[in-house]
């Protein structure tokens, strides 16, 4: 099932409740809310009580985004404030399995995220405790950045793993998703597609949510065939793509 995640880091702030409802309206059913520390990412964004406002306001999953050091210390404040699922990076976590249940402990799903620079199997020992893995196609700190394309043979290898070790994680993907990006990283398996400035910096969020949308579901109705030319016509020089 394919699900739009509005990230309202690129969202008006002072128009906040307003602007997610609205691109909840154009049909995203999740709300991404990315969490910078000014350490782990070079940007500070917002705290549990932002969380907690949205909370309010908004009743489809918040997703939390937690671009944090020291993730286990701020896990039980945001699963306090309403936050549906937290995911936390690879990168940032020392003990990540304990992390991982930490955050289920507390009533939530976990996730875990990798960088553009971090292996699929980094992650190999914890893909039987997640809800979703979810792939940087930007490294992590800022909305309105270039797609990566090498993310889509990790999203692509992380749908064969599923398969092959019959795992039930859901595959998301996060950075530079706009309607130019979104064909290639649904066909490549992403399910969960997160998107910030293609939602909130021009025009209508309800309607940017809609066409945004609208281009991921055709993708996914394409015949399995086209998948090899629609990806690799995609690759380039430094991010090339080679399929099996
Ligand atoms: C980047 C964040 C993303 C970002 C996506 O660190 O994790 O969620 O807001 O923004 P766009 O869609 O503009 O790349
Ligand atoms: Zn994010």
């Amino acid at each position: 099932m394919i699900e739009l995640a509005p990230s309202i880091l690129s969202a008006d702030f002072a128009r906040l409740g307003a602007e997610a409802q609205a691109a909840v309206e154009g049909g995203a059913t999740v709300l991404h809310v990315d969490v910078m520390d000014g350490h782990f990412v070079p940007n500070i964004t917002i705290g549990p009580p932002v969380v907690a406002s949205l909370r309010k306001v908004s009743k489809v999953p918040l997703d939390c985004h937690l671009m944090i050091e020291r993730p286990d210390e701020f896990i039980p404040a945001f699963a306090e404030a309403g936050a549906d699922w937290i995911s936390v990076h690879r990168e940032a976590c020392v003990h990540l399995d304990r992390t991982l249940h930490l955050i289920a402990a507390h009533g939530c799903k976990p996730g875990v995220v990798i960088n553009p620079a971090t292996p699929v199997h980094a992650i190999d020992e914890v893909l039987p405790l997640v809800h979703h893995v979810l792939v940087m196609s930007v490294n992590p700190g800022f909305g309105g950045q270039t797609f990566i394309r090498s993310s889509l043979k990790k999203i692509e290898l992380l749908s064969n793993i599923r398969e092959s070790r019959r795992l039930g994680f859901r595959i998301e993907v996060d950075g530079g998703i706009h309607r130019d990006t979104v064909a290639d990283v649904v066909r490549a398996g992403a399910e969960i597609l997160v998107s910030g400035s293609a939602i909130f910096e021009q025009g209508n969020p309800s309607e940017n949510a809609r066409q945004l949308l609208k281009s991921a579901l055709d993708a996914a109705k394409q015949p399995v065939q086209d998948l090899s030319s629609a990806v690799a016509g995609a690759a380039d020089g430094a991010n090339s793509l080679s399929l099996p």
